[in-house]
């Protein structure tokens, strides 16, 4: 196993509009982290995952490039990002920016130019075809309308995999990926460390997916989900191969794609010689999620089924490269009323969420706010809510006659807003993350929950995690906790989930006992050393309710 400096980090994830506001416009910015960066300092993680920051029109905060060179003013210039890089770098923290290049804004200059030029270079850097005057096919978008958008009053569409304001970039022409392979390569020279990819494996379209042909529906709208025609198509690697050789291993870069990939392409992904350094896995965070008639929906799932998914996740990754553990992102609501029960949630199960996760194989990552065990907001109406595909999917149901509280009730339990709401500092007024009406709610709990109340508490979630982060970075286990192997233990505690970490030398187990009652204690584990508890009450034959334990075996 190669060591690689980013196989021991832990990775903070922010979402820049939302961290923490440093110029009274309600919304956060670079200067805000820069101001925080002694807090994620003195948490101890390594390395900063930045969320967009490119001049965007912010239909999708920033998911939407207009810009790919410089920073939007709504959170600074170029030289604050280089400051930011600077002071991140005196306290050992590395940044890595979000790549955003399966479709960029339709504010782009690229995209305007193709619009006003159908015969001009640029129309060949996006998927237009003419049709006598419908859209080509019928193929459905994510948002839930069709992938095709008519350009002005032309017979001309444009394709795009999410929002019609997100055009897909043509990644078949070669000037499309210089261009891109060049933007890379300038943020690499201001010092960034890596990047997050962004729905990468959407790049590759099949000819089906450009073509005029009506394609069989998999829905009542008559149309069909555009996953099938552009996720994972063959090809793709020659693409992705280009983006390895020319920048991410020049420059050893750490990657991590947002792409789910079947076990046939792991090694080809991940391995030794992969197209990127680790793959978000979605099969634990999602599987609350069913899909019904091109939407989502919740579904309910039980505790041995998430032990069976982590342990699968974990399993196939291990036989091909490194993971990368996490719980929540900015797409996803907040992971403690995902995994808990509403009437349990609490530090202790809070704390033991934490530890099931974090000592995983792979290099951690934690999203802003969830180390102080942020939790979902109320949300009761669509006022409330700013994630424009929400909002799409809800105007989308009033047009079609649906019941559209049912999206509501959606929203409230899986909406990506629960995550994006401010950061919560303190008790003060927008919980200190602005002195001006934030550009989303704060959430009502922010005067119990927030950072300032747990860095006092010496018992907080906060805490917790700091303990959690130094025991894997700076402890006697960190070897075996980073480059360790990772097998189940097996129990017949349905709620019992306990995994250990082993090299030549040790072997730690991690048991976390996820459910109301006590749970029995594996017999071989009894007369371990316990190098980390969420509980002051310790029995060797039981854990308690929402108990997690670390245990050193033989010491
Ligand atoms: C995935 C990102 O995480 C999400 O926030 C965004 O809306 C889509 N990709 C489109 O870029």
């Amino acid at each position: 196993m190669k060591e690689k400096w980013w196989k021991k980090s832990v990775i903070y994830q922010i979402y820049p509009k939302s961290f923490k506001d440093s110029n009274g416009d309600g919304i956060g910015d670079l200067n805000g982290i820069i101001e925080k960066i002694d807090y994620l300092a003195d948490l101890g993680i390594d390395v900063i995952w930045l969320c967009p920051i490119n001049v965007s029109p912010m239909m999708d905060n920033g998911y939407d490039i207009a810009d790919y060179y410089n920073v939007d003013p709504v959170f600074g210039t170029n030289e604050d990002f280089e400051r930011l890089i600077a002071c991140a770098k005196e306290r050992g923290i590395k940044i890595l920016m979000d790549l955003v290049v399966n479709h960029c804004s339709n504010q782009h200059k690229w995209f305007q130019e193709a619009v006003k030029n159908p015969e001009g270079e640029y129309a060949g850097y996006f998927l237009i075809e003419e049709t006598s005057g419908k859209e080509p096919n019928n193929i459905r978008c994510y948002n839930g309308t069709s992938a095709w958008e008519r350009i002005g009053e032309s017979n001309r569409f444009y394709f795009h995999s999410f929002s019609k304001e997100q055009p897909d970039l043509n990644w078949a022409n070669p000037n499309v990926r210089q261009e891109i392979i060049r933007m890379m390569k300038f943020w690499q020279k201001k010092g960034i460390a890596g990047f997050r990819i962004d729905a990468i494996g959407n790049i590759k379209k099949t000819k089906e997916a450009l073509a005029q042909t009506i394609l069989p529906t998999d829905g009542t709208d008559g149309m069909v989900s555009v996953d099938k025609y552009v996720l994972m198509q063959d090809g793709i690697e020659a693409y992705l191969a280009e983006l390895r050789d020319e920048v991410f291993e020049r420059y050893d870069m750490f990657t991590v794609a947002e792409v789910s990939v079947p076990e046939g392409k792991m090694e080809e992904f991940v391995g030794e010689h992969g197209f990127f350094s680790t793959v978000f896995d979605f099969s634990y965070t999602d599987m609350d999620v069913e899909k019904s008639n091109g939407k989502e929906w919740k579904k309910r799932f039980t505790i041995r089924e998430m032990r069976e998914k982590i342990f699968a996740s974990q399993n196939m990754i291990e036989k091909y490269g490194w993971g990368s553990p996490y719980l929540e992102n900015h797409d996803q609501p907040r992971s403690v009323n995902k995994y808990i029960p509403e009437e349990s949630i609490g530090y202790e199960s809070k704390t033991a969420l934490g530890a099931l996760y974090f000592f995983l194989r792979g290099t951690p990552f934690i999203y802003q706010g969830q180390e102080l065990g942020m939790e979902n907001y109320p949300f009761s109406d669509i006022s409330q809510i700013r994630d424009p595909f929400a909002v799409q999917r809800y105007e989308q149901s009033v047009k079609n006659g649906e019941n559209p509280q049912k999206d509501m009730e959606y929203f409230r339990a899986r909406g990506r807003d629960n995550s994006r709401t401010p950061m919560q500092w303190d008790e003060s007024v927008y919980a200190g993350f602005s002195e001006e009406e934030p550009w989303i709610a704060v959430n009502p709990d922010y005067e119990t929950i927030n950072a300032k109340a747990e860095r006092q508490n010496d018992k907080s979630v906060y805490h917790f995690y700091k303990k959690m982060i130094a025991l894997r970075k700076q402890s006697e286990y960190s070897d075996v906790l980073t480059y360790g192997d990772f097998s189940p233990i097996e129990s017949d505690e349905d709620a019992l989930i306990g995994y250990y970490r082993s090299n030549g030398e040790k072997r730690v187990a991690v048991l976390v006992n996820f459910g109301e009652g006590e749970a029995a204690i594996p017999k071989q584990l009894a007369n371990g050393k316990r190098i980390l508890d969420n509980q002051d009450r310790w029995n060797t034959e039981r854990l308690l309710p929402y108990q997690a334990v670390l245990i050193a075996e033989g010491e």
